[in-house]
């Protein structure tokens, strides 16, 4: 089989969240309720595998290099998944009040900017060793062959 490039891998679920993203603000500034729900849906199975590499190898490994900052990503986490959580909590009634709609495009919002931030990692993994990087491929092949989606692996692995 072969080896992933897990810094290529890591950026393109960044572009592909961050599309998924945009798109999801969209269906929900113009209250398209089933459009949006789909479009979540996909970023849930997405991001699942990704968030998993990052909280059991990636983060661990970027501890020699960011310290105590890990522990706010790790956090960070925490918030992503209570607003992944709240999203598909509204998407899954018919339709959106307006106030609705403006809040979870917010939320979307906030998403958006932790996928931004989370891209700058892969700067730092570039410094990583190649024994480190070989892990980190055979990591992420790991998770997304398992393929948890998000919100589920938040329930049960991670606990939280
Ligand atoms: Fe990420």
């Amino acid at each position: 089989m072969v080896k992933l490039d897990p810094i290529a891998e890591f950026r393109e679920d960044h572009r592909k969240v961050r599309d998924g993203l945009l798109e999801l603000m969209e269906a929900l500034q113009s209250k398209n309720v089933v459009k949006a729900r789909k479009i979540l849906d996909g970023i849930n199975v997405l991001v699942g595998p990704h968030f998993r590499y990052e909280e059991e190898t990636l983060y661990p490994a970027l501890r020699v290099l960011l310290g105590e900052y890990v522990d706010q990503l790790l956090k960070e986490h925490d918030g992503v998944i209570a607003t992944a959580r709240s999203c598909a909590g509204l998407l899954k009634k018919d339709g959106l009040t307006d106030e609705e709609a403006k809040q979870a495009a917010a939320a979307a919002r906030t998403l958006l900017i932790h996928v931004s931030n989370c891209d700058g990692l892969s700067i730092l993994s570039e410094r990583l060793s190649k024994k480190e990087i070989d892990n980190l491929s055979e990591k992420l092949a790991a998770a997304r062959k398992a393929g948890v989606p998000l919100l589920d692996w938040a329930e049960t692995i991670r606990g939280k």
